[in-house]
């Protein structure tokens, strides 16, 4: 079934719609509408008992060799045998990434829920369609224009947040993938992203609406669409940094004449 856009924003939760006028100057403006609000969703609750873990010692926390040089299929086989963390015990496989591999945008999130640990793709669960909606509130959609990766590429057991050293051990990964993409712009879902790329753990409502560069590419920090889906009024706010991540690109495209 194919959303209209208006019903994508509708289900992004933008109540009302707020619609971007297409001779954007600098700044956005909009107009209001009405339109019907949205019923809550939320995350699927895994409840699971985790085996014993074995020590965070006896892991290397770093990948088994330097990753700076791989390219595609050699990264992604290194990633698919990763056993620098404690995150490799419980995983069903290792979810590298999906989409453009030469993209203008690139979303990254916390890391593989269950439903991403069985399919091996990020974001196919509920917080994966309201992202893919956002994405098409953007005109944008999956494997087209668009990557979609994590910070750690192994599901934590029972949907917990990385510790710091697992996001460190899978940080090259990271690295390499923005190297190899290039992407134009890069926008940060939730706070886990932003300690992963800009080592920053202010409170995520501290850290929106600026323009934050990362090897000399601009970054954009937004929430997570898990959290939006348990907090509907804060997807306006995400839909504002979406338009804010969406000028800085077309001002790259045509940047300002020097007269
Ligand atoms: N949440 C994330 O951060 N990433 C996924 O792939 C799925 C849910």
């Amino acid at each position: 079934m194919s959303l209209s856009r208006e019903q994508m924003l509708v289900e992004m939760g933008v109540t009302p719609i707020w619609v971007l006028r297409e001779t954007e100057a600098a700044a956005p403006t909009v107009e209001i509408r009405e339109a019907a609000p949205v019923e809550a969703e939320s995350r699927p609750a895994a409840p699971e008992i985790a085996p014993p873990a074995k020590p965070v010692a006896d892991f290397a926390l770093r990948p088994m060799t330097s990753v700076d040089t791989l390219d595609w299929p050699e990264l992604g086989a290194q990633v698919a045998e990763c056993r620098a963390c404690p995150l490799c015990e419980q995983r069903k496989q290792a979810v590298l990434g999906v989409g453009d591999l030469n993209p203008d945008w690139l979303f990254i999130g916390e890391g593989p829920g269950s439903e991403e640990d069985a399919r091996g793709e990020p974001f196919v669960g509920q917080a994966g369609k309201l992202l893919d909606n956002m994405l098409a509130s953007l005109d944008i959609a999956r494997g087209n224009r668009v990557y979609i990766a994590n910070a750690v590429k192994c599901r934590p057991p029972a949907n917990r947040t990385p510790e710091a050293a697992e996001l460190a051990a899978c940080g090259p990964y990271l690295e390499r993938q923005i190297a190899l993409l290039k992407p134009k712009i890069i926008v940060l879902l939730g706070k886990v992203a932003v300690h992963a790329v800009l080592h920053d753990d202010k409170a995520l409502a501290a850290l929106r609406g600026k323009r934050y560069e990362y090897a000399g590419i601009p970054v954009v920090v937004t929430y997570h669409p898990a959290y939006l889906l348990r907090n509907l009024p804060d997807k306006a706010k995400a839909w504002e940094d979406l338009l804010f991540a969406r000028r800085l690109l077309r001002e790259l495209a045509t940047p300002e004449l020097p007269f």
